[in-house]
């Protein structure tokens, strides 16, 4: 979907559809609808005083201007009390706008820059909202259907009208910015949707390739005998039995100085878990054809990146394997020697993450990286904590963290810290081995993070669970039912933060 911005007026405007945002409990219209009322006989402030369209949250009223102004039909949408607005109300309101939109069949339409006065949310910003939520909004997942009715084609382009061209500039960095995050999004979900029969290991190769052919982005894949010469006893240990052989992909992004200290981000990429000899229970076990999201929202960063052209040095590093049970596969009490040159003894096959993790973090280590991230389906008991709306996050430094807490508010996808002390190493203790890969009984989000502090050295480190918010069980305004690629705005947003406010 393209979009672009124009200045002009409600009434002037031609156009399939002209979406309308306002607030709950705002009586008057606001002036600039008043033109656009009286053309039309006071149709909207009827709307709003018989209680058709109160502003709620997501609530939309499409009217039909037949011929009373340019634009064919005008869409209300509401964004909730003023008091409570925020970028994501608006991305959200602009998904479901953009539902609503194409449940007409218009392939275009144009779209009012809602009034705001709070600092924090600047037109760019709104803008990036915008275009974010109706390209999420307007996802849809079918590469496998075979129906192609016309109900089925994504929107073309949306047109941002704004009343002075003073902020005309300002809103076009918007619309780059929503129109990366949105679409780095749409990438990772499909990554994450494709199933586990066609998205193998040697597939997210190939898809690395193509994110390497953006400028300044350059691609290394180690294959299973280099992953031996180095000792990634992870990586290897975990996709031993798989017909599809492991891999470990490593793209590098240089767009800041040479010699600048990369930000490395490490993405969990198990293209299928089965949970291997600990064999998970059947059922919801398709889900975990998206337990590579780490690794699809890594690879959609280093795009949107790339495509941004960001003044940043960054690098991503996909450990991937398929863990499955087999007569080659991994035991309980198999006793694993890491990259890093730590053992681990393997209790469950199903704390296989963490494992392939720990390769990555050391093989980020040899990176003199400036900070590393990691981002991992990891653990269920992530879900258990947190539910469906929040992201865990643990690590070693509290600046980085508090970065990622607003680069989270910013990017609607919040994370939330839990407790990373060493105490709780207690739980992780081996009898053979320097640890084992399970903590036993209670904070199984904090034990498995810890596990991967035992592989990170010394520079700035932070972990997202993203387990709690990976799947949806339902349509949400902005959030496809299935993989949501969650992450992928967060890492992003804090990308463009570190960029207008350089960190040293
Ligand atoms: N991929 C799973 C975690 C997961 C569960 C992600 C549900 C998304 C939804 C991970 O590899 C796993 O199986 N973790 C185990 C760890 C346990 C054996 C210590 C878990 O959480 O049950
Ligand atoms: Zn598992
Ligand atoms: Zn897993």
């Amino acid at each position: 979907m393209k979009t672009t911005v124009k200045q002009g007026t409600l009434t002037g405007t031609p156009t399939e559809v002209l979406v309308i945002p306002g607030y709950e409990e705002d009586s008057s219209m606001g002036k600039a609808i008043q033109p656009l009322d009286r053309n039309l006989g006071g149709q909207l402030s009827e709307l709003r005083k018989s209680g058709e369209f109160q502003g709620k949250a997501n609530q939309t009223v499409l009217v039909h201007t037949r011929g009373a102004v340019p634009a064919k039909r005008i869409l209300l949408v509401g964004l909730g009390k003023r008091e409570d607005l925020t970028l994501d109300r608006i991305r959200q309101a602009m998904g479901t706008a953009a539902k609503r939109v194409r449940q007409t069949e218009a392939r275009s339409f144009s779209a009012v820059i809602p009034g705001v006065n709070r600092s924090g949310m600047w037109p760019d910003d709104l803008a990036q909202a915008m275009v974010d939520g109706v390209i999420l909004g307007d996802y849809r997942f079918t590469t496998y259907r075979t129906d192609t009715s016309s109900k089925n084609k994504p929107l073309n382009s949306m047109t941002i009208l704004v009343d002075t061209a003073s902020i005309v500039n300002t809103v076009k960095r918007g619309i780059q910015r929503g129109e990366a995050t949105g679409e780095a999004t749409c990438f990772a979900r499909d990554l994450s949707n494709h199933p586990a029969n066609v998205m193998t290991p040697s597939r997210v190769v190939e898809e690395a390739k193509k994110v390497a052919k953006e400028k300044k982005v350059k691609l290394t894949v180690l294959n299973p005998s280099k992953m031996k010469q180095l000792g990634m006893g992870g990586v290897l240990g975990v996709g031993q039995a798989s017909q599809h052989p492991p891999q470990f992909i490593i793209l590098e992004y240089q767009g800041g100085k040479k010699g600048e200290k990369p930000i490395v981000f490490v993405g969990k990429t198990v293209t299928f878990d089965s949970g291997g000899i600990s064999l998970k229970p059947s059922e919801n076990m398709e889900r975990m054809k998206a337990d590579m999201t780490g690794g699809s929202a890594v690879l959609a960063t280093l795009r949107a990146a790339a495509r941004l052209s960001l003044p940043l040095n960054i690098i991503g590093l996909l450990p991937v394997a398929e863990n499955m049970p087999g007569g080659r596969a991994t035991k309980p009490g198999d006793v694993l020697t890491m990259l890093s040159g730590k053992t681990v003894e393997v209790q469950n096959t199903d704390a296989e993450g963490r494992l392939i993790l720990a390769d990555g973090l050391a093989y980020a280590g040899r990176l003199k990286p400036a900070c590393v991230i990691d981002i991992a389906t990891l653990t269920g008991a992530c879900t258990v904590a947190l539910g469906q709306f929040a992201i865990g996050l643990l690590g070693t430094d509290n600046k980085l963290k508090d970065q990622f807490k607003a680069a989270g508010e910013r990017a609607g996808e919040r994370v939330w810290e839990m407790p990373l002390w060493d105490e709780y190493f207690e739980q992780l203790k081996s009898d053979v081995a320097d640890m084992r890969n399970i903590g036993g009984r209670g904070g199984g989000m904090i034990t498995a993070a810890l596990f991967l502090k035992q592989f990170v050295g010394n520079f700035p480190w932070v972990h997202l669970d993203i387990a709690s918010t990976d799947w949806s069980a339902s349509d949400r305004p902005c959030i496809s039912k299935g993989p949501t690629a969650t992450g992928t705005r967060l890492l992003i947003q804090f990308l463009l933060n570190t960029v207008n406010k350089p960190q040293k």
